[in-house]
C-alpha cells in the first residue's frame, strides 16, 4: 500500500519530525510532501495518508496549512486510511494544546477517512485541547511537543509507528 505524509512546519519542527517518520517507515513506500509547495490533491494516488500539523497563534492552523485548508473540502477521502501527528507547546499554551490537529482531522473525516493512531493523554499535561476523543482518554493522533519534551519524541514516534502498523495491517 501506497503511503504519503503531508505536512507544514513555520519553525522546522514538523519537517524534522516528518523525516524521521520517514526514515522509520519500513512498510513501503512513504512519499512526504510539504504543502509549502504542493496541493493536497496528490493523497489521492495514496490508501494511507500521514497529516502533520503544528498549531499557531492560540489555537490557529499554521500557516501553509492555512493556504491548503479549503482544499480538503473539494477531497474524497473515502476508502483511504489516515493518521495524524500535531506539533505543540503544553506549557506555554495549555488551553489550546495541539488544537489545529483535531481541526485538521474533524475536516479529514467529514471527507470519508477511517481514523488510526490514537494517542494517550498519559504523560502530557494541559488544559483544553481540540484534538481529543470524545472520552478525552486519548488525542486523535500522537501529540509531540518539542518545546518541552523532545526528549520522548523518539520513543513516542517509534511506539506509535508500531501501533499505526498493526492497525493498517502492514507491520
Ligand atoms: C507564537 C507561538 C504560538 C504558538 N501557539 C501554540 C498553540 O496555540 N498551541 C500549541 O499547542 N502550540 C503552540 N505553539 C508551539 C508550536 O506549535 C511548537 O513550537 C511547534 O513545535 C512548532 O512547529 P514548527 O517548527 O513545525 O512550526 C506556539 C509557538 C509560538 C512560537
Amino acid at each position: 500500500m501506497k503511503a504519503a505524509l503531508f505536512y507544514g512546519t513555520t519553525t522546522g519542527n514538523t519537517g524534522d519530525i516528518a523525516d524521521k517518520i520517514k526514515g522509520s517507515w519500513d512498510a513501503g513506500e512513504l512519499e512526504l510532501f510539504d504543502v509549502a509547495d504542493s496541493s493536497l490533491s496528490a493523497a489521492k494516488d495514496f490508501d494511507i495518508l500521514i497529516f502533520a500539523i503544528p498549531t499557531w497563534d492560540y489555537g490557529e492552523v499554521q500557516e501553509d496549512w492555512l493556504e491548503v485548508w479549503n482544499e480538503v473540502d473539494q477531497l474524497d477521502f473515502s476508502g483511504k486510511q489516515a493518521a495524524f501527528i500535531g506539533l505543540g507547546d503544553q506549557f506555554g499554551y495549555p488551553e489550546w494544546f495541539v488544537d489545529a490537529m483535531g481541526m485538521l482531522h474533524d475536516k479529514i473525516v467529514a471527507k470519508g477517512a477511517e481514523i488510526v493512531g490514537h494517542w494517550s493523554v498519559e504523560g502530557y499535561e494541559f488544559e483544553e485541547s481540540k484534538a481529543l476523543t470524545d472520552d478525552k482518554k486519548h488525542f486523535i493522533g500522537l501529540a509531540l511537543d518539542e518545546d518541552w519534551q523532545r526528549d520522548q519524541t523518539d520513543e513516542r514516534i517509534s511506539d506509535w509507528l508500531d501501533q499505526v502498523k498493526l492497525e493498517l495491517g502492514v507491520f
